[in-house]
């Protein structure tokens, strides 16, 4: 049998790889201008970066990781998610230290073992910004902008902004009390998962799929009930900078996010075109996560979100020939070595050139020279050769002129 790709995984097509570099382009880009420098980590790391920081009790944790142990005896993971390492790089290289404010933005293929659907890849791709340092609502602001200009530069649609705060260590500590305090009494109607995530980790029981819980959920208590002044303050601080900036969102407190790092400030943007996935991008504070890891105490704010699906929420563009693309149409065998040179000049001066190097017909070449939209063709025949010029086609008009070889820049420049 032939062989295929592993369940989960995609290959990415020369088709479609020009909305691809598009996408990565506007991330540059934004990302620059914002003035976020781009940050490389290795596709695998020691499994217990992630399992001290996403949490053991997540589903990514628990059972999503790809891991295997080492021949030097280690734990190893691919990366299911980003953050992690690059909190885990910013203590490495001291990055804190070099400057008060550290943003960073990065791309790149990511690793969960979940059930395949629509918008759900187990090798999928993610793009995400972190900001290191600041631990002011401006920052806040600015990262939910980063991710709302990108997505409204690429036309995303249907797109909403969800908001909720997971306040600090201690809000978190008295709320995760009183969550016991209401699923105690219902523990036997509560799945076995969530029944140990009751001890463990409350929290993680409001992120459940299962619809009987979700109706136990309706009657629980609202961590909006347990946020500090402080909290409260960074809060509406927050959704005034997100309304000035004319940003539309909606609260949800009932938005946990499925890892266990973030503290106060959470958001999702979410795409209603999208079916059952439709999170296309998800991020919040983290401030405890720098010295989880074993940094100095660092506030830091971020988010990830899923290219695929960005991908899937936006109109697949017209092949786009960028209007540069030119074909050069070479007859004569013995001239092959000056085609590939004029080939070359055309290119110094900026234009995209393709040649034939099947030695097919003219006819065929013109085909090809449509087929992958060029706007002009160069043809060299026998004739041309002899009388040094070059016949110009230009497939917008249909016109051709003949050139003499010397005038190859001038034409082109023009
Ligand atoms: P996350 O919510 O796990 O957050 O993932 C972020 C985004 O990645 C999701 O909203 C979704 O678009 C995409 N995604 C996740 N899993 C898959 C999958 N199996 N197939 C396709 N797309 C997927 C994080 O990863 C955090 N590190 C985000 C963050 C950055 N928080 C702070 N900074």
């Amino acid at each position: 049998m032939a062989f295929q790709t592993i369940k989960g995984t995609h290959d990415i097509l020369p088709e479609d790889s020009t909305r691809w570099q598009k996408l990565e382009h506007i991330i540059h880009d934004v990302a620059a201008r914002f003035g976020y420098s781009e940050i490389r980590t290795p596709i695998f790391e020691d499994t217990s970066l992630f399992s001290r920081s996403v949490g053991e009790d997540t589903d990514i944790v628990s059972k999503e990781m790809y891991t295997w142990q080492d021949r030097s005896g280690g734990s190893i993971t691919l990366r299911p998610e980003l953050t992690a390492p690059v909190a885990r790089a910013f203590i490495q290289h001291n990055l804190g230290r070099k400057s008060p404010l550290q943003r960073m933005y990065y791309m790149g293929p990511l690793f969960r073992r979940e059930r395949p659907q629509k918008g759900r890849q187990r090798q999928f791709h993610q793009f995400g910004i972190e900001a290191f340092g600041s631990k002011f609502p401006e920052q806040d602001a600015e990262i939910i902008a980063i991710g709302y200009i990108i997505f409204s530069k690429l036309g995303l649609k249907d797109l909403s902004l969800k908001l909720n705060s997971l306040g600090s260590g201690k809000c978190r500590s008295h709320y995760k009390k009183a969550l016991q305090d209401y699923f105690n009494p219902l523990k036997n109607q509560l799945s076995e998962t969530s029944q140990k995530r009751l001890e463990s980790n409350p929290l993680r029981i409001l992120d459940t799929k299962n619809p009987d819980e979700q109706t136990l959920l309706a009657e629980a208590p609202s961590i909006a009930d347990f946020w500090t002044e402080d909290d409260q303050k960074h809060f509406s601080h927050v959704q005034d900078l997100l309304s000035s900036l004319e940003i539309p969102f909606e609260l949800d407190s009932r938005m946990v996010r499925g890892l266990d790092y973030y503290t106060r400030t959470t958001f999702e943007f979410i795409s209603s075109n999208l079916g059952a996935q439709d999170a296309v991008c998800g991020g919040g504070r983290y401030d405890g996560l720098v010295e989880t890891l074993g940094g100095k105490p660092t506030p830091a704010i971020g988010f990830a979100a899923g290219m695929e699906r960005i991908l899937m929420s936006i109109d697949p563009q017209e092949k786009s020939t960028e209007g540069n693309s030119v074909y050069l149409i070479n007859l004569v065998e013995s001239a092959s070595g000056k085609a590939l040179q004029v080939a070359n000049e055309i290119r110094e001066l900026g234009f995209a050139v393709t040649m034939d190097t099947l030695r097919r017909s003219l006819k065929a070449q013109l085909r090809d020279a449509n087929r992958i939209g060029a706007i002009k063709v160069v043809i060299m025949g026998d004739e041309e050769i002899k009388n040094q010029t070059l016949q110009i086609k230009d497939l917008t008009t249909g016109e051709q002129e003949e050139i003499a070889e010397s005038d190859l820049v001038k034409h082109f420049v023009v």
